[in-house]
């Protein structure tokens, strides 16, 4: 029997101390019993408490023997120590980098002891009596040491963090738009490993998916991994433009906000307008990945772009956004910079093209501007 002994942290103002998360996150963790009992990962130490709680409710009475670590990040493995000194006989399952990691973690802890880790390489079994577990790495999925399990009798697969998502389970919404948030912000540099894992599922029939946060996903499994090979494909999931903006006293807004009417009238698929001076980088990272195509207005600053803007290529250049056609606003009042800024920033990425012409607004857009502005419409729907 698998049980789930996950919980949910609703009070985090920020995952990783970069990602808002409003409806909170789950720290997922299960409890195979069977001849030999097994915990499929532990928890931050924020939750540690209810981890405890809700581990002792599952076990009724019976001792664990193994502590299986899929991955060694503080939000799964945060809660080691505490279950080693509650049972301090239990066996740590880990890759051989999950274990060399733990001593830096943890002080105090002698995790030398053969007799308390096993380390699991790829294909490396563990029989739990009826429960069967056999490990697959996935290495940089999201960290080094990452692997994932497939217990062959229920035919699920612990996913660590792939298939993960935002959102406490005590909050419910459509799956896609805040796991998309967590896939691109978190996992998104990493899509070759997220394609080599993809692969290695297809040799497995998985009835279930149990990842390390969101919902446990047990039916409709193609849509979600048809999204994750779209995603780590770098593929576009539509034809959409998304339109970032980054504006100081408006003009520059109303501007990327007419080119989205002007989008719109011209009969774009879909439109989607950020006003990164306002919300989180991650959901515009999201709608960039998102789209096929993406328009960045910015005010000049300081002879250079304001620094929101700079922040949101930025954080596109460390996740590894690409093959997408890029058009340009700018805006200053006295020596425009924003675009030449942009334009270097877009250069580090890979396969972006950047579509003519680069619109230059002066303080306020005005009738003057339109044809420039229709000009970049026409050119970002050919
Ligand atoms: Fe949910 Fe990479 O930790």
């Amino acid at each position: 029997m698998i049980k789930f002994i996950g919980v949910n942290d609703t009070d985090l103002d920020l995952f990783e101390g970069l990602y808002p998360i409003p409806n909170g996150i789950s720290y997922n963790s299960y409890l195979i019993l069977d001849d030999k009992i097994a915990i499929m990962d532990a928890v931050d130490i924020r939750r540690c408490k209810e981890w405890l709680a809700a581990l002792d409710t599952a076990l009724e009475g019976r001792v664990p023997d193994y502590l299986v670590i899929h991955h060694m990040e503080s939000d799964h493995a945060g809660s080691v120590a505490e279950l080693f000194s509650r049972y301090p006989d239990i066996k740590i399952v880990a890759t051989a980098r999950s274990l060399q990691m733990l001593p830096q973690f943890f002080e105090g802890i002698d995790f030398s002891n053969k007799e308390k880790t096993m380390s699991v390489g790829e294909g490396d079994t563990l029989s739990l009596g009826k429960h069967k577990l056999k490990f697959i790495m996935a290495p940089m999925v999201h960290w080094p040491e990452v692997m994932v399990s497939y217990e062959s009798s229920s035919k699920v697969l612990f996913s660590a963090d792939a298939f993960g998502k935002f959102g406490a389970l005590s909050h419910s919404e459509e799956w896609a738009a805040e796991a998309r948030r967590y896939y691109f912000n978190i996992c998104g540099k990493y899509g070759v490993p997220v394609q080599n894992l993809l692969k290695k599922m297809l040799k497995l029939e998985v009835s279930a998916i149990y990842p390390l946060h969101g919902p446990l996903l047990t039916e409709n499994l193609e849509y979600y991994i048809s999204l994750y090979d779209l995603w780590s494909r770098y593929e576009a999931e539509n034809e959409g433009i998304f339109i970032a903006y980054a504006s100081i006293y408006g003009g520059t807004a109303a501007t990327a906000n007419k080119l989205a009417e002007l989008l719109k009238e011209m009969g774009a698929h879909k439109v989607i307008v950020s006003d990164l001076c306002r919300e989180d980088v991650s959901y515009a990272v999201a709608n960039a990945f998102r789209t096929g195509a993406m328009v960045v207005a910015a005010s000049s600053y300081d002879g250079d772009v304001l620094p929101p803007m700079h922040n949101f290529l930025h954080h596109l250049q460390l996740k590894g956004y690409r093959s997408r056609r890029v058009g340009i606003i700018e805006n200053g009042s006295w020596a425009p910079s924003a675009a030449r800024a942009m334009k270097e920033l877009l250069s580090e990425l890979k396969d972006v093209e950047v579509i003519e012409p680069v619109v230059t607004i002066r303080s306020r857009m005005k009738q003057s501007d339109l044809q420039a502005i229709t000009s970049l419409a026409e050119a970002m729907l050919r």
